[in-house]
Parts: C-alpha cells; sequence; structure tokens
C-alpha cells in the first residue's frame, strides 16, 4: 500500500539530501583547489543556514580521498575558541584519527628527534604520541602546532598521499579573545600559512555562516589571499525542480508532483534547501494519506507556511523585543529586503512607515543587537542581510492585520 513508503526527504541541519541539486560549480571551484600541488589557495564555504553548506562538505570528503588526500576534521565548537591549547588538541586529535594507523620504530623516533627510544617497540602515531611532541617543543603554541604538523607531514609524505584536508564546518565559532590573551584564530591561520610556504600540502577547508569570511580577514588580512571564497545561495529554478522532482522519481513513489505543485513549491521554497526539504516532506506526508483516500490534494499553501512559520521562523521572532521587530519590519518593506541593505535605506524607509521613525544612530544600535541575535549580518562593506533566509516575508506576515500601527507604537 502507499502508505508503506518511506517519504524520502530530509530537512534537518546536516541531513543528507535524498537528491543534491545543483552545486556542479561549486564542486569544481573544489576541485580545482585539490588540484594544487603547493597550497596558495584554501576554501572558505559560506552562506546562510539552512543553505546546504554542511552537506555540500560532506559529499566533498569522499572527491578529495578518491583524488589522494587525506580528510581530517569536525565542527568547530565555541569551546575550541576558549584557548588556543583547545585548538591545538582539537587539531592533533582530529590528526590523530588518519596518523595512528602509523607506527613509528624506535630508530625512527630518535631520528625525529623525538623520545628516548627506550623501548625497542614500534610505536602507533597516536593522539598520545602527537600531544607528548607537542609538550616536548619549545615555543609558543604555534611553535609547537607547526612542529608536529611537519612531522606528520614527513610521516604521511612517505605513502604517496598528495596532501590533508582539515575540513571545519561552523567555523564562524572561531574568535581571537584579546581580553583573555587568547588568539585560537590568528594561531589556525599562521600555522597554515607557515606550513604551507614550506611546501606542506595540509589545505584548510573551512565552512560557515557569512560573517566567517570577514572574521578571518579581522584576525589576519593575509587571509584576504589566502582563501579561495565559495558562496553558496538558493538553487536555481531548474535544480530546485530536480530538488523536488528526483528523490519521489527515485523511490518508484505511487505519487508524483505536477508541474503545476512543483512549482508552487518551487515558489514557497525560494529555491532555498531547507525549505525544499521541509515543504515537500510535509505535502508527500499528506499525500500519502489522502492518496488512500483516493482524492487529489493540490498544495495547501496556508497550512503549510504556518506550520513553516511555526517551525522555523517563530522561535526566532518570539526572541525580539518590539523594537527589534518594528526594524525588521521597516526592512521588509524594502525593495532590496533578501539582498543587503543600508542603514541609510532603514532610515529613509522608516520615515515613511512608521510614526516615530528611527535615527541612524537607533538603527545601528539595533542592527548591533540582531546580529548579536543571529537574525542579521553585516557584511564587511557595511552593509546587512538578513541572516535566516524568507525572513522578510514572515515579517510581512506577522504585521497582517493592524500590525503596522501596533508597530508604529512600540
Ligand atoms: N543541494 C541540495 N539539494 C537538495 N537539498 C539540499 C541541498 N543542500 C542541502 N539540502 C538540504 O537542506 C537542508 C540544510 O542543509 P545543511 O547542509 O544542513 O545546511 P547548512 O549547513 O548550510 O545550514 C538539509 O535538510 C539538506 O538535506
Ligand atoms: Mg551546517
Amino acid at each position: 500500500m502507499a502508505t508503506n513508503f518511506t517519504n524520502p526527504f530530509k530537512p534537518g541541519a546536516g541531513h543528507m539530501p535524498p537528491y543534491l541539486a545543483g552545486r556542479g560549480e561549486e564542486e569544481a571551484q573544489f576541485r580545482r583547489l585539490l588540484s594544487q600541488t603547493e597550497i596558495l589557495e584554501n576554501l572558505v564555504l559560506t552562506g546562510l543556514r539552512g543553505v546546504g553548506k554542511t552537506v555540500l562538505l560532506e559529499t566533498f570528503k569522499p572527491l578529495a580521498i578518491k583524488e589522494g588526500w587525506l580528510w581530517v576534521g569536525t565542527d568547530l565548537s565555541e569551546a575550541v575558541s576558549v584557548s588556543e591549547q583547545n585548538l591545538a588538541l582539537r587539531i592533533m586529535t582530529d590528526l590523530a584519527a588518519v596518523t595512528s594507523a602509523y607506527h613509528l620504530n624506535a630508530g625512527e623516533r630518535a631520528e625525529v628527534g623525538f623520545g628516548s627510544a627506550t623501548t625497542p617497540l614500534s610505536q602507533p602515531v597516536n593522539f598520545k604520541f602527537l600531544a607528548s611532541m607537542f609538550d616536548n617543543e619549545p615555543g609558543l603554541v604555534t611553535d609547537k602546532l607547526k612542529a608536529v604538523l611537519e612531522f606528520v607531514w614527513t610521516l604521511i609524505s612517505t605513502t604517496g598521499r598528495k596532501g590533508i584536508v582539515f575540513a571545519y564546518d561552523e567555523a564562524q565559532n572561531l574568535s581571537d579573545n584579546a581580553q583573555k590573551e587568547q588568539f585560537p584564530l590568528s594561531v589556525l591561520l599562521d600555522v597554515f600559512q607557515s606550513i604551507q610556504r614550506k611546501g606542506i600540502p595540509f589545505m584548510l577547508a573551512l565552512s560557515g555562516l557569512p560573517t566567517l569570511f570577514p572574521k578571518l580577514v579581522d584576525a589576519r588580512t593575509f587571509a584576504e589571499r589566502m582563501f579561495r571564497v565559495v558562496s553558496l545561495h538558493q538553487l536555481s529554478r531548474s535544480d530546485c525542480e530536480a530538488a523536488i522532482t528526483r528523490p519521489v522519481a527515485d523511490a518508484q513513489s505511487p505519487i508524483s508532483f505536477s508541474a503545476q505543485s512543483v512549482a508552487i513549491i518551487a515558489e514557497l521554497s525560494g529555491g532555498y534547501p531547507y525549505f525544499i526539504q521541509f515543504i515537500c516532506r510535509e505535502v508527500y506526508d499528506l499525500w500519502i494519506q489522502r492518496f488512500d483516500a483516493g482524492d487529489d490534494p493540490g498544495i495547501p499553501i496556508v497550512e503549510i507556511t504556518r506550520k513553516l512559520d511555526t517551525d522555523f521562523f517563530a522561535g526566532r521572532w518570539a526572541k525580539a523585543t518590539d523594537r527589534q521587530r518594528a526594524l525588521m519590519w521597516v526592512i521588509s518593506n524594502l525593495e532590496n529586503c533578501d539582498a543587503e541593505f543600508s542603514v541609510q535605506e532603514i532610515v529613509v524607509m522608516s520615515d515613511g512607515v512608521l510614526e516615530k521613525p528611527f535615527t541612524s544612530s537607533h538603527a545601528n544600535q539595533i542592527l548591533a543587537t540582531l546580529a548579536a541575535a543571529g537574525l542579521i549580518y553585516k557584511n564587511r562593506h557595511g552593509k546587512y542581510m538578513f541572516a535566516v533566509p524568507l525572513m522578510s516575508n514572515f515579517v510581512r506576515r506577522q504585521s497582517g492585520d493592524g500590525g503596522d500601527a501596533k508597530l508604529s507604537a512600540a
């Protein structure tokens, strides 16, 4: 029966979609980076939440391995940013996953100038080994980490590997902290720049929100030249349609989306991958149930929109203050609200739509609080964007009946 079919769609952070649509150009860019023998450029993969960074990075892994690279890395949590030591431990932990397959005998250990070579048994190059090498090395964290990485390359280079990709997702979590005199982000950049200059093919692949690249450049101006920035956006119309139709066709599902339904879903999703998965999952579930009942349900736009609002947007909206909401509402009136906008544009618009308009210093202030809350981000050119895709539509829906009057009083 139709109800036995499992829903193929996968809305959820980091969940591999049933069909990964588009991204051919981004993959080609990554392949070009992989073809470097001397690393001049590293990868920054960036874009709004839900645009598909994590799953794309995940598909780069087998690709790199097939090209002869090793791949290490994880998600960067804020804890990694607490200290330089934590960053070093993170990198060595990740490295150990591949180096522990290698063993050194006493002679080799003496050769790399490490260990007293008291035990003749061969020793795995595991985390313990790397960590004690790190500890025994004189100097700052940067020097110690460089020494460990250089050693690892002497080990790996004999095996015919092209190099190692260090892939870190959620890399916007990395920060320097001048107050605590801890600079893990700068250490990471310094270490990789230095070893890459020495010809060691260790490549960084950092993925994260649009704040990532400005952060890197703020920490070290040379980061500007060190990274190739690949920005993910919403899918093109035809890729979006493929993301909707292919999973259903591949699953040989008893139902299929009509051209009209596909068009509606594409429109509702704005081409954003997370929304495509979310809407398709809802529609599919609904259709599977009604399929048994034998009618043709069409797309329940109102219900799906409401579900998306409660599941995705409402939590963020609930946390905003009245003044923040008013500002977002002003923004959502701008023609360019889904792209970049300036403080000046907000001020001008607020004069037109609010009883109590914003001054530019006030708007600036609120934008800063919205940025801290992860709803807005500021790019390197001083312009702003919504940090959440399709936010402007949501904001407009909130002020539907008489909301304008309410907002102007805020
Ligand atoms: N190219 C794509 N085609 C179809 N669905 C995608 C695509 N990229 C991502 N998705 C889906 O979008 C959602 C968000 O992906 P994710 O990689 O977690 O985004 P991000 O890391 O940018 O927040 C997931 O449900 C995923 O299955
Ligand atoms: Mg992600």
